[in-house]
């Protein structure tokens, strides 16, 4: 694995290949390393790159106001600099927040779109409210206390009863996130709004991943991703794929690593003959 810091991002290239690459963006509150068995999965020849979105792993803060545009922006100018013309723009939860803001200002970058465990609706008053508490939870102490006991809801009840060597992983990395880089992100993910249009506008290849246990980001959210994205409305109607990861919660990346990278696989193959 090799890793480089461009403007501000740092990314790591997860597997080796040529061409149009998969650009990974991890969920919260984790960093690229929870794609890394994930990316070693993907079919020979495909390139992925994993990023540190803002605040998380090895990137820097940069002072911007917190905001998943600021992130999307980020990724781009990181990309552009690294002298990538374009890409499959994967994200996980978070990371698909992201991923659909790059859309939305840098389509003519985002090549297809990978949508794992994620969401294009904007958050319920309740939810808002609770990340602006655990924001000001991770400010005041200095710590992540706030969001150790996460793993326990992110993963499914097969893995809680089943993949139990995943949860000192999960905390481990969860521990190396900086208190800033947690409020940044809640505050973040707190302030983006719906972006059900942009998927209803994108004219390329979607493949939307879900994990049958997710009660974060449940099927209906999968289900209606995949109905923006192949709606009448829509460029790219009939190419909207939905894969069901059984057996698996939130973290489907991460609890089976093997099922996500096939529909990733195949995600790339669609992006590839599409051009
Ligand atoms: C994530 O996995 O990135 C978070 O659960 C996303 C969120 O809090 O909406």
């Amino acid at each position: 694995m090799t890793s480089q810091a461009t403007r501000n991002l740092a990314t790591f290239t997860l597997h080796d290949g040529g061409g149009v690459p998969l650009v990974l963006l991890h969920g919260f509150p984790l960093d690229h390393r929870m794609w890394a068995a994930c990316a070693g999965y993907l079919a020979p020849g495909i390139r992925a790159i994993g990023v540190d979105l803002p605040g998380a792993g090895h990137s820097d803060l940069d002072g911007y106001p917190p905001s998943i545009e600021h992130a999307a922006d980020a990724v781009y100018r990181t990309m552009i600099a690294a002298g990538e013309g374009n890409a499959v723009v994967v994200g996980h939860s978070m990371g698909g927040y992201v991923a659909l803001a790059l859309a939305e200002r840098h389509p003519g970058f985002v090549a297809g779109l990978g949508l794992v465990n994620t969401k294009s609706t904007a958050d319920t008053d309740e939810a808002h409210a609770k990340r602006l508490r655990i924001a000001a939870a991770a400010d005041a102490s200095q710590t992540v206390d706030a969001v150790l006991g996460m793993p326990a809801n992110l993963v499914g009840a097969t893995s809680t009863e089943r993949r139990r060597h995943l949860f000192p992983v999960l905390d481990s990395w969860i521990r190396a996130q900086s208190p800033a880089g947690v409020a940044w992100a809640q505050r973040a993910m707190a302030a983006r709004p719906d972006r059900t249009a942009v998927l209803e506008r994108f004219g390329s290849p979607v493949a939307v991943v879900v994990g049958a246990e997710d009660s974060i980001t449940p099927l209906a959210e999968a289900e209606h991703m995949v109905r923006a994205a192949g709606s009448p409305a829509g460029l790219s109607a009939g190419d909207a794929a939905l894969t069901l990861v059984p057996g698996t919660g939130h973290l489907s990346v991460v609890e089976d690593p093997q099922a996500v990278a096939a529909a990733l696989s195949l995600l790339h193959v669609q992006v590839v003959a599409h051009h």
